[in-house]
């Protein structure tokens, strides 16, 4: 273990309280910043060899140590980070940094501030993980597409207010999700793209003074542009909450597809079997298969909603520009980065190894009345008002209630005196085929439709 010198022992006499400074320390979660501020003091390295600061040995020195540093964390591992003086991780790679390579490693913070140091790593860091997460909302869209690619005629009860309402193709539940998921990518793009705009070069908050080529550094960096305001970028923390809260709406959706699966799942709806590899049993009760995978998706849900209002309310009312608060953005991000990241690709191994019970689901979806929508749109066709046509099939569903049959097992005579329109075609009419046949506006679930939209998904991933 070495001793981590303070960066700021100057103007300070009296030792600091053991206790704050264990308040005060982030490096125990920050040091995940390591890759990306090293990333950025390269670069940062490099502007400043650029306006003339460093000489040509000094910048190599310290690209030198700092690759070192790099190959030393890669190859020690959480050994490496073994320091209990470091305050955080800026202060922790100078330290090493400058044991490493001397004065030179004394000169990389000129022209810099860790405010404009932290907000750059902090996106460099972000920006990895929100491809990283967008790669998992793909593995889900490919997962749900190859599932409704496998059932292509597969039929589902659909439901509104968890009441049987009207039969739907499998593959058309499927690709809800798919277009709730198409959209969380859209907005992590987004987040991605306001997010990509560099601090560096802000210093505390002023500036730099020396003649760094921002530009330069940062398209080093992979930075789209460099931030316009020093005052803003040291500040600014938008990006972190925008990508909470695009991380908060695909907890969202994962947490609705969990709870239908596990409302599937049950032996009362029976539409689906999970895969022993995403369930649990139970340690008193030997018949039971608990869908923990889902369950926890479903609960982790919680914690990045927390985050993502953590996150405002630690911005909320703080003056310009930097101050210590924001240290606490980041467990925010990691955690909701982690969890986003990891019930995605759980959720994916859950809908690549499901089983879905067609027969059962397709003989579900063909009792308790749900073509009776359909009555009441085969005797609009036949000329009568819908409002009439909605009042006489709601008759005849209650007849049929009240002798325990079906719509269609009525007879042709019993169906007529509620509505004389009624004629020998309504059996067909009545079938689960025309049912599903007659939505084919576009967005509809009629066979057609769905087959063109599992086409038009497939070609935008
Ligand atoms: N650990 C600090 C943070 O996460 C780094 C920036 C510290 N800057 C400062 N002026 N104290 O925000």
């Amino acid at each position: 273990m070495t001793d981590s010198k303070k960066l700021w022992g100057g103007r300070f006499t009296g030792q600091i309280d053991p206790g704050f400074a264990r308040y005060n320390r982030s490096f125990g979660f920050d040091r995940r910043l390591f890759e990306a501020d090293v990333r950025g003091s390269l670069a940062h390295g490099e502007g400043l060899r650029a306006a003339g600061v460093l000489n040509d040995a000094e910048a190599a020195e310290i690209r030198r140590g700092l690759h070192e540093l790099l190959a030393r964390a890669e190859r020690e591992g959480e050994a490496f980070f073994d320091d209990e003086a470091a305050e955080d991780v800026h202060s922790f790679i100078e330290a090493r940094l400058t044991e490493l390579v001397g004065d030179a490693g004394r000169r990389l913070h000129t022209g810099r501030s860790r405010n404009d140091q932290v907000a750059t790593a902090l996106r460099l860091w972000l920006r990895d993980e929100i491809d990283r997460s967008a790669e998992a909302l793909r593995g889900v869209q490919a997962a749900l597409l190859d599932l409704a690619e496998s059932h292509a005629d597969a039929v589902l009860p659909g439901y509104t207010h968890l009441q049987r309402a009207q039969p739907v193709l499998f593959a058309h539940w499927c690709l809800a999700y798919f277009e709730m998921f198409a959209r969380d990518r859209e907005r992590f793009g987004d987040a991605r793209r306001r997010l990509n705009v560099m601090p560096l070069g802000s210093a505390a908050l002023a500036g730099t003074s020396y003649a760094i080529d921002r530009e330069l550094v940062a398209k080093e960096l992979g930075f789209d542009s460099v931030s316009r305001n020093s005052l803003d970028a040291v500040s600014d923390r938008d990006f972190c909450v925008e990508f909470a809260a695009a991380a908060a709406l695909v907890m969202a959706h994962l947490s609705r597809l969990a709870e239908d699966l596990i409302i599937y799942a049950t032996t009362e709806f029976g539409f689906v079997e999970l895969s022993d590899a995403v369930a649990t049993g139970s340690s008193l009760m030997p018949q039971k298969k608990n869908p923990d995978a889902l369950e926890l998706v479903r609960g982790k849900t919680g914690r990045v909603y927390g985050h993502t209002f953590a996150l405002l309310t630690i911005i909320k009312g703080l003056p310009l520009t930097y101050n210590k608060d924001m240290q606490e953005d980041k467990e925010a991000v990691f955690d909701t980065a982690d969890t986003v990241r990891e019930s995605l690709e759980v959720t994916a191994t859950v809908l690549r190894n499901v089983r879905l019970r067609e027969a059962r689901a397709r003989d579900a979806a063909s009792v308790g009345y749900m073509n009776a929508t359909e009555l009441a749109d085969y005797l609009v066709r036949r000329g009568q008002p819908f409002r009439e046509a909605h009042e006489a099939a709601g008759r005849m569903v209650l007849h049929a209630l009240s002798k325990g049959l079906e719509l269609h097992e009525l007879e042709l005579e019993e169906l007529q005196e509620f509505s004389p329109l009624v004629a020998q075609d309504v059996y067909e009419a009545l079938s689960l085929e025309q049912t599903l046949a007659t939505k084919s506006q576009s967005g509809g679930t009629s066979p057609g439709r769905v087959r063109e939209a599992l086409a038009a998904a497939r070609g935008s991933l």
